[in-house]
């Protein structure tokens, strides 16, 4: 399979890798020049544990390339930021991908499929992102296929987890979950669990929300424990 991704961070460069270690065809794609030229040279520009000699491996197959823009491609993945707008407004900024969406609008061909891998909030998939799909004449879940797989990675460890998480794969309809699962099957060796794009945004939002909260608690737990003068990672370790 052809596969474009799009976004070529913490996220994309590992996904990357990992689809064209499993074979595929793959073109990165970054806006950041310096960040494409790194690659073309056979180096990486983040840091991750295995990732610098994984990159070597795949770069002797010869099916990863990289770009500033996308080509024709059987699926693309997109991997852009999502952050916040600004720090007295904190919706979420999707420029990004709505960018990098826009590079992908004039390639497309029927029975392409697009991923959204960033964190996006619920329900942008299908009430943004659909529609700028369907402007371009196409029906998405017959034509295009649209997914929302949200990435549940954690730096430091991101190959490993890559391949065995499980994933949570949310097509726009039925057709479009199924693409998602295929796509992913070659890969992920972890439970692909298969939903709607809505129900995987809230999921990814529940699972950055729980992490969040539990981060505070601990934080809250080591204040009262200098208070007191008690080594609180001690009572982690008893608690967990
Ligand atoms: N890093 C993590 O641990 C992690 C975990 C889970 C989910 N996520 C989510 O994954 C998404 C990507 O995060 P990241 O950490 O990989 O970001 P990152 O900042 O490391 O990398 C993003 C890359 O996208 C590029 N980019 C920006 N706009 C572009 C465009 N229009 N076309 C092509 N490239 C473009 C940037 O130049 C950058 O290299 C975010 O939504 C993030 O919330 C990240």
């Amino acid at each position: 399979m052809k596969v474009s991704v799009i976004g070529l961070g913490y996220i994309g460069l590992p996904t990357a890798i990992t689809f064209s270690k499993f074979g595929h065809d793959v073109l990165g794609v970054d806006v950041n020049e310096t960040v494409v030229s790194t690659l073309q040279e056979g180096l990486i520009h983040i840091e991750e544990p295995g990732l610098q000699d994984e990159f070597q491996k795949v770069l002797s197959n010869g099916k990863l390339r990289f770009d500033l823009k996308p080509t024709k491609s059987d699926a693309f993945i997109i991997a852009v930021p999502t952050p916040f707008k600004n720090v007295d407004d904190k919706s979420c900024d999707l420029s990004y991908v709505e960018s990098a969406l826009d590079g992908v609008l004039p390639l497309l061909e029927k029975g392409n499929t697009i991923v959204i891998e960033s964190t996006i909030p619920p329900r942008t998939t299908e009430d943004i992102l659909k529609p700028l799909i369907e402007n371009e004449g196409f029906i998405v879940g017959e034509d295009i296929y649209l997914v929302h797989c949200p990435e549940r990675v954690l730096p430091g460890n991101i190959l490993k987890e890559m391949i065995n998480n499980n994933r949570i794969i949310g097509g726009v309809t039925e057709e479009c979950t199924q693409k998602g699962n295929e796509i992913y099957s070659s890969f992920v060796k972890g439970e692909l669990l298969l939903t709607d794009s809505k129900t995987a945004e809230l999921s990814k939002l529940m699972e950055n929300t729980f992490r969040d909260v539990n981060i505070a608690l601990a934080n809250e737990i080591v204040k009262l424990g200098n208070e007191l003068g008690i080594n609180a990672l001690d009572a982690f370790e008893l608690a967990n």
